[in-house]
């Protein structure tokens, strides 16, 4: 600065402070009076809450720190198998510059996903990014602008920075529990520090320690999920999960949400989406046979043992005896009797032959043809075929169908 405007600065502060001065002497009865005891409480108080939650979340990592290192003692890691070389806890984890395994499952909605959502949440030490784009309502995204919006999300979750996820937590803090309620460590911990759960602070350095991650996407098309497996720095693996669309549609029959939209109850969308999902997927599996995979819920549900195995290989995951009691007591008709958490997964895919007129399947039939044949669905004769036939057949994927 030169000499001269230093000098006119310094005027400029002298008259500044003459006046804060003169101001203080006539107002200070005032100001000692109702403000500032306002004032510094409020800042104390600030302050006070701002360490009091810092200090909460720094004990709550601690402690998951803790539990995570203990469930993984004698955890078999992959050390080269399926592509994948970590050998040590700490290969996997962020906040020691680790890289998680990432397992995506995208898929629609009413496809299946709860029940292989909750297959992969069942491994140990696993983070559940449950429908990363909730936020967006119910829409399919399958083009920009918006699909980029939705990758930058699906980015930042995938690095645990949740900084730039206000949107997605609001939506959550404001009582859309389920954003959260599917994660379990999360929300173990949120039911007993309220304070801090919706905290991005919290979410962030949480996510940090967790050596798997697992994400259900419902709301993008298979297309923009390419910039994920182009240049896979984090090494996302990517599976899409396809289901009948006359499965689809009856259970979406019964969801109050999906009627009035037409992303979720038109037959039309529904399959136009699986064809062009078909398309782009045999071109993924040409293109990135490490890191893409296609399965259908009917087979994974018919044989979930060999499929599950199949596909935790695929992820480069441990088929930990975790998910071996998750398969026992999910996918049997017999045990837990009544308790519906417990289920027939061989019957679960299957329902709508019992549960739709052959009307409403004739009709979704017309708008499906294509979709149908090429992901191996085979069409209802009539209501009496309808009830007993077997709906499914082989596929294959195969490039230039359509
Ligand atoms: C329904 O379709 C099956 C298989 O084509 C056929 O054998 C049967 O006769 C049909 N039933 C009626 C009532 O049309
Ligand atoms: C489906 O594929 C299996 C195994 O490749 C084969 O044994 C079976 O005959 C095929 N079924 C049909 C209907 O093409």
């Amino acid at each position: 600065m030169s000499r001269k405007l230093s000098f006119y600065f310094l005027i400029f502060l002298a008259t500044i402070c003459i006046f804060f001065l003169a101001l203080n002497q006539r107002y200070s009865n005032y100001l000692e009076h109702r403000l500032q005891p306002i004032l510094s409480s409020y800042i104390r108080g600030t302050y006070a809450m701002e360490s009091v939650a810092l200090v909460e979340i720094a004990d709550v990592v601690e402690q998951q720190r803790r539990i995570i290192q203990k469930e993984m003692e004698d955890y078999v890691y992959p050390n080269g198998k399926y592509d994948v070389y970590a050998n040590k806890l700490d290969d996997l984890v962020i906040e020691k510059q680790g890289n998680p395994l990432r397992s995506v499952i995208l898929t629609t909605w009413r496809s299946g996903s709860t029940f292989l959502g909750d297959i992969l949440n069942s491994h140990p030490a696993n983070f559940y990014h449950y429908e990363p784009l909730l936020h967006f309502g119910i829409i399919q995204i399958r083009d920009p602008p918006l699909s980029d919006e939705a990758l930058e999300n699906l980015d930042s979750m995938f690095k645990c920075d949740y900084s730039s996820l206000e949107r997605y937590l609001s939506f959550g803090r404001n009582s859309h529990p389920w954003v959260f309620n599917h994660n379990t460590y999360l929300w173990k911990q949120c039911q007993l520090h309220k304070r801090i759960c919706w905290d991005n602070r919290f979410v962030t350095k949480f996510c940090k320690l967790f050596p798997f991650q697992s994400m259900k996407i419902v709301r993008l098309r298979l297309q923009p999920m390419e910039k994920f497996l182009e240049q896979n720095e984090l090494g996302v693996k990517i599976v899409l999960l396809i289901r009948d669309p006359r499965g689809v549609l009856q259970s979406r029959k019964h969801r109050d949400w999906c009627p009035s939209e037409p992303d979720c109850f038109d037959p039309t969308a529904l399959c136009s989406d699986m064809v062009s999902d078909y398309n782009t997927a045999a071109r993924f599996s040409k293109l990135y046979p490490n890191t893409f995979r296609v399965i259908r819920y009917e087979d994974l549900s018919v044989d979930p043992y060999s499929h599950t195995e199949k596909l935790f290989e695929f992820y480069g995951l441990h088929f930990h005896e975790n998910v071996q009691r998750f398969l026992d007591t999910h996918t049997k008709t017999d045990i837990g009797g009544l308790s519906s958490t417990f289920r027939n997964s061989k019957a679960a895919p299957f329902h709508w032959r019992n549960d739709l007129d052959f009307e409403e399947v004739e009709e979704i039939q017309q708008e499906c043809n294509l979709a149908m044949k090429l992901w191996g669905y085979v069409f209802a004769l009539n209501e009496t075929h309808q009830r007993y036939f077997d709906p499914v057949t082989n596929y294959s994927l195969r490039d230039s169908e359509a």
